[in-house]
């Protein structure tokens, strides 16, 4: 059975289906999801990640939780955590980078978060020296200090769709045509309890018509980590491509093959993202008492943290070709039309610690 046709009995049987319930089983349904049956990533897969592009990118992130661990005190274990790790390119670009700080990478113990059985293969491959630790969820994380880091997690993350109807906001289903195969979009008859959760500015000022979008999963996971900050310590790193205020608007795309696809007719064979709220994020982890730093640009982050220098260490033992590769990758993962905004970084602490690199 494909997810469509999953979905299908589901609505006949249910009625229709919230945006978030669709996205869950489109990506991660346990048999036919599109994360748990493949790997995606790559050139010959359906989009490219930024650890992916370069192995700077995760050694810098590697570092900067070098740094954050000695600034919390070097806190020995330490829980070093990735949520939705993909291939586990990034956590093995970084665990390389930290051996330069020994005592850093000696007390750091690596979990991770993932719901695909195939990617947990491809990272046990991977990381195989460093004994990893798999979660389903952030439940089962050891009560430690811990330091998270979560690239392109958030956006993969089901969201809720509302649509402002007067002085009411319904929420957006998935529907099947009876007696036929094809879906449509249709919206509950009344106002839909996820309302509450809209930034109050949004939720009051948006004119009639105007869709949007909330991820209660996210906001969810951003305070149960902030509530881990204050009980245990640490800091969490989350770089998504997303919007730092929270604004209206339908940013829910598919994506096969390095191009946007049709969202009803790719279900469970594209990828599905929807943009990140930073803004509402930020203020769900103020609630449960920690902070938000940033949004900052992933390129201003990246150079902060030495990019250049680093694209410039690596090419003096490199060929002209591999020399060009490098700064070409350095290019698209910190330019302006490329990575550079529409990818943004924030970190959560504690209120009482200081700033993370990159963020002073
Ligand atoms: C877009 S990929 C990013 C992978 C990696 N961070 C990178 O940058 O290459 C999303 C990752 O999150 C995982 N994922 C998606 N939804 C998840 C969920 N609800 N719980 C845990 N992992 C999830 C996917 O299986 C995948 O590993």
């Amino acid at each position: 059975m494909s997810v469509a046709d999953h979905l299908r009995r589901r609505i006949r049987a249910e009625g229709p289906l919230s945006v978030a319930d669709m996205m869950a089983s489109a990506l991660v349904h346990p048999e036919h999801g599109y994360y748990t049956t493949r790997d995606p990533f790559g050139a010959a897969g359906d989009f490219v990640t930024a650890p992916e592009i370069s192995q700077m990118f995760g050694e810098l992130i590697g570092l900067w939780a070098a740094v954050v661990w000695q600034g919390m005190g070097a806190p020995d274990p330490v829980a070093l955590v990735e949520l939705g790790p993909g291939r586990g390119t990034l956590m093995a670009d970084a665990l390389r980078a930290a051996v330069g700080v020994p005592a850093f990478r000696a007390a750091a113990q690596v979990h991770l978060v993932e719901a695909s059985p195939t990617l947990r293969q491809h990272q046990a491959t991977r990381l195989e020296k460093a004994r990893p630790i798999w979660h389903d969820g952030l439940d089962t994380l050891p009560d430690q200090p811990a330091i998270v880091i979560a690239n392109e997690f958030f956006d993969a993350l089901p969201i809720v769709q509302l649509v402002r109807d007067g002085r009411n906001w319904r929420e957006r289903r998935l529907a099947v045509v009876a007696d036929a195969e094809e879906f449509f979009w249709t919206l509950t008859p009344g106002a839909s309890p996820h309302a509450g959760l809209l930034d109050p500015g949004l939720r009051q000022n948006a004119p009639d018509g105007a869709l949007a979008e909330i991820c209660p999963s996210g906001l969810s996971i951003a305070r149960h980590l902030a509530d881990r900050l204050n009980r245990f310590g640490g800091a969490v790193l989350a770089i998504d491509y997303g919007h730092a205020v929270s604004a209206a608007g339908d940013t829910l795309q598919a994506v096969q093959r390095h191009k946007p696809a049709d969202i009803l007719a790719t279900l469970g064979n594209a990828d599905l993202t929807a943009h990140v709220d930073f803004g509402a994020l930020g203020r769900a982890v103020a609630e449960a008492g920690a902070v938000q730093h940033g949004p900052l640009g992933q390129g201003a982050f990246l150079r902060q943290l030495g990019i250049e220098a680093r694209a410039e260490a690596l090419c003096r033992a490199a060929t002209t070709e591999q020399c060009a590769a490098v700064h070409s990758a350095c290019a698209r993962l910190i330019h302006p039309d490329e990575m550079g905004t529409l990818f943004k970084v924030v970190a959560w602490t504690r209120a009482d610690a200081s700033p993370p690199p990159g963020f002073e």
